[in-house]
């Protein structure tokens, strides 16, 4: 498998990652997921700002209640943790083919605030389900809201299937082969967002422009 260089953690430059299990249950198999995933990061020499979902809970967005009384505590948290990390992780369950309703707002939330947060932020998609597509389907949809929003988010995604079965007792990937796998695409995500962050030349202006004219109205790029 051709990848990730292997330079050891004391080479590489810090970088600050928000991981977040995005589901609202205790025992979620996206948490455990999440967890793979901090200490990935952290054995590779990342800091790691570890929430799940209930830090950022929210009421359904309404525009009415952002204007007569402001953002709601969960989401300025949220705000705050995707503002002060270089990059995100997100293991997110798939429901119906989709993603989470919670999540959904919680994004929708957080686009409001200006300048807007995700805008030019890498972030990594995981998903864990007991079903042989692992949530990878919800991941496809999970996509659409972040590019929308200037996010880069890396190509390769990691779905864990049968995943109510596939951690061991110590929570690692019990399949040394899968956990390889998914050490490898965490490693490759912290590679791509160390470089953009302390190699500001490889940066690339990621800009969609559909034709319309500048208007606050309708900008998601400040
Ligand atoms: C409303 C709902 C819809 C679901 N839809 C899907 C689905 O489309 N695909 C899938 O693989 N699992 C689906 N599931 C099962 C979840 O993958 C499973 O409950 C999983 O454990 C949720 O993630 P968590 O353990 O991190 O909470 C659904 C579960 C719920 C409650």
């Amino acid at each position: 498998m051709t990848g990730p260089d292997t330079r050891s953690s004391q080479d590489r430059k810090p970088v600050r990652f928000l991981v977040l299990s995005a589901s609202l249950r205790a025992d979620s198999l996206n948490g455990r997921l999440a967890r793979r995933a901090a200490e990935t990061i952290e054995a590779n020499g990342g800091e790691v700002d570890f929430r799940s979902m209930p830090d950022f809970e929210a009421p359904s967005y309404n525009a009415d209640v952002q204007d007569e009384t402001g953002f709601p505590p969960g989401a300025d948290r949220f705000r705050e943790c995707v503002q002060t990390a270089d990059a995100f992780v997100i293991s997110s369950p798939e429901y119906n083919a989709s993603m989470p309703g919670e999540l959904k707002n919680s994004i929708d939330w957080v686009s409001r605030f200006r300048p807007q947060p995700f805008n030019e932020k890498h972030g990594l998609l995981l998903s864990a389900s007991p079903s042989m597509a692992g949530g990878n389907r919800g991941l496809w949809a999970l996509r659409v809201p972040f590019e929308h929003l200037g996010a880069r988010i890396y190509p390769d995604m990691f779905s864990l299937a049968q995943a109510h079965r596939a951690f061991d007792a110590d929570g690692r990937i019990a399949n040394d082969q899968l956990q390889e796998r998914f050490d490898h695409n965490v490693v490759g995500f912290m590679d791509l967002v160390e470089a953009s962050k302390h190699y500001p030349c490889v940066r690339t202006a990621w800009v969609e422009y559909l034709g319309e004219r500048p208007d606050p109205a309708t900008d998601r790029v400040e």
